[in-house]
């Protein structure tokens, strides 16, 4: 899944710049009570990308999505379907965390997405994950739920679009049992992994 080439000098040029300029964002009113910023990280080869929501209070403090307990329990998520997220790249539709870890409002999502689009398009994934509500709404421009939304393919610009529960979600609803958010995941998991085979 890795296909690693080497990426030119003006890409190379137009990625540090991007992450210069998220970094020294103002934006929006989040830059106010941000730590850090959360580029986003992970393989920048990778034909995976995982979007998730906005960092929280981990992710404010060391710059680095989903590394706070949601973060741990994606990665077991995803090792589960023997998919390795050192292996893709995860962000964020907001880089700048939310108070209070409250839902992003529309103007922080609407001034934040050129950077997420600017990252994509760099990044050119061929598959893009949304993680939760907010960013599969954000993304698929829909106000469909996420558990009508998830476990569903969807085209966006050329690129398959999947949507899953949000970690943070899984870690409020624990149930198991057949149908609960963790079962349905778990088979979601291995369909995202299906796809990711079939594109290599
Ligand atoms: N939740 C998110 O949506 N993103 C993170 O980076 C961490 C928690
Ligand atoms: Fe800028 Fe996004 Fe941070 Fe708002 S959330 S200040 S738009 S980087």
């Amino acid at each position: 899944m890795t296909d690693k080439t080497k990426h030119d000098a003006a890409w190379e040029s137009a990625w540090g710049d991007l992450r210069a300029r998220v970094a020294a964002c103002e934006k929006c009113g989040l830059c106010q009570t941000r730590t850090n910023t959360v580029f986003g990280q992970g393989n920048v080869y990778s034909p995976l990308v995982f979007v998730g929501e906005g960092p929280g209070a981990e992710e404010d403090e060391k710059g680095l999505a989903f590394v706070g307990e949601a973060g741990r329990l994606l990665t077991k998520i995803l090792s589960s379907g023997d998919i390795d997220r050192e292996n893709a790249f995860i962000a964020n539709v907001v880089k700048c965390r939310p108070p209070e870890n409250r839902n992003p409002l529309p103007e922080e999502m609407l001034a934040c997405g050129d950077w997420l689009e600017a990252q994509l398009l760099l990044l050119r994934p061929k598959i893009l994950v949304c993680l939760g509500a907010v960013a599969a709404k954000w993304i698929l421009k829909t106000t469909e739920g996420i558990t009508s939304l998830r476990g569903r393919w969807f085209d966006w610009r050329g690129i398959w679009v999947f949507a899953m529960f949000h970690p943070s979600y899984l870690l409020r609803n624990d149930s198991r049992s057949k149908g609960s958010p963790k079962e349905l995941t778990w088979h979601d998991v291995r369909d995202l992994k299906k796809r990711l085979d079939s594109i290599d």
